[in-house]
């Protein structure tokens, strides 16, 4: 993050706040961002025996997984022992993501919470695509004996850390086991950990950038997406708040001429060199057959990889640009040496600071 945009950005926050302009002061929602992410990313517990409970708990914690632009693009229908898991459309984002292929993969990553909350309660669950209830994933839950994994407990840990890395290797014991975590049903991880074939990733990465970047449809659902200010962020429960994309927040008015202004092609193709160049690792996830049910299974495996790399400390986040431009992706593919198969994900990993945890909307709010 450039030093002149946060001092813009700053000095202009300020000088509204003297003026008495309106949300330039602090926040006005009734309970501040801080409150609010404290309390979203926590454990939580259920009394014994309270089935209803449960499932709603159940839900919170599947919502606590990462979603494309933080859509939480998810309905959840309860039944007595199940859970579905269905894509809500009206969440879409077509220029992103026009095959709604992040879609089905953010349903994955919930699907794989709930499991691991669900093992730590007490219930085995057995997860099938079911085409006829709507593309959902249906999670039966069966009584088992309790157990509270390593990845349940990372739960409240795990984000999209979009900031740079200490640059320092992973050991071979971690490497090994995020790439066991990592892989499932067709589903394989590609660990990077050259240099010369992380530069490589980032020249696809600024393609893939550069493009979307003069794609004013992309732009313009991009920042429909982004909550400039914590107040706006707590009022929706959803989308990229600034700060926790390592951008100063801003009352919304100014944040979004800002980001007009410094939202520039060198500004954020430098960011991401900066980046991958802090990493001590990229991951690249690589499935076999296309469609939602395949799809589910990457968010699955991702979401096994980003919790095991949170119970290790170790922070990841997102460069997904050469898989989302549909121009770039057979390049990428042929890099890889991965054949018809489909690179779904990139994941740059290390160590590093977190930055401000994302929030999330009530369980009322994604009930089917
Ligand atoms: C399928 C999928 C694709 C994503 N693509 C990107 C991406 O290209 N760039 C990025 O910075 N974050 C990406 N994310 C991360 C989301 O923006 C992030 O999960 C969301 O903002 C919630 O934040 P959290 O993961 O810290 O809880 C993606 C997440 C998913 C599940």
């Amino acid at each position: 993050m450039s030093s002149r945009r946060e001092f813009v950005f700053a000095a202009l926050a300020s000088v509204g706040a003297m003026a008495g302009l309106p949300s330039c002061s602090s926040e006005t929602s009734a309970d501040s961002y801080a409150t609010v992410a404290e309390r979203t990313w926590r454990h939580g517990n259920v009394a014994v025996g309270d089935k209803a409970a449960l499932l709603h708990e159940l839900v919170r914690y599947a919502t606590l997984a990462p979603s494309s632009h933080n859509t939480q693009c998810w309905k959840f229908r309860l039944e007595d022992g199940a859970i579905s898991i269905l894509p809500d459309l009206s969440r879409r984002c077509p220029a992103v993501d026009p095959d709604d292929h992040h879609l089905f993969v953010s349903l994955g990553c919930a699907a794989e919470n709930l499991n691991q909350a669900a093992l730590a309660n007490g219930l085995k669950g057995h997860a099938g695509f079911d085409a006829a209830g709507g593309d959902a994933l249906r999670v039966v839950l069966e009584p088992t004996k309790p157990v509270a994994s390593t990845l349940y407990q990372a739960i409240p840990e795990r984000q999209s850390t979009r900031g740079e890395y200490d640059g320092q290797p992973l050991t071979r014991q971690e490497l090994d086991l995020l790439e066991k975590v990592g892989a499932g049903d067709g589903v394989q991880v590609i660990l990077l950990t050259e240099r010369q074939a992380m530069e490589k990733v980032l020249e696809y990465v600024v393609q893939g950038n550069t493009a979307q970047m003069n794609d004013p449809a992309f732009v313009a659902e991009l920042k429909q997406w982004i909550r400039f200010s914590g107040d706006e962020a707590v009022r929706t429960g959803d989308g990229l708040y600034a700060a926790s994309s390592g951008n100063p927040a801003a009352p919304t008015w100014l944040g979004s001429r800002l980001f007009d202004v410094f939202f520039t092609l060198k500004s954020e193709n430098d960011k991401y060199a900066k980046h991958v160049r802090s990493s001590a690792g990229i991951a690249i996830f690589v499935s076999d057959t296309p469609g939602p049910a395949q799809w589910m299974e990457v968010g699955r495996c991702y979401e096994r990889f980003a919790l095991q790399s949170a119970a290790f400390g170790i922070r990841n986040a997102m460069l997904n640009q050469p898989v989302e431009v549909s121009t770039l992706r057979p390049q990428f593919a042929d890099f890889l040496g991965i054949g018809k198969r489909r690179p779904d994900l990139v994941v740059r990993f290390g160590r590093g600071p977190k930055l401000p945890s994302s929030l999330r909307r009530p369980v009322p709010a994604v009930l089917a």
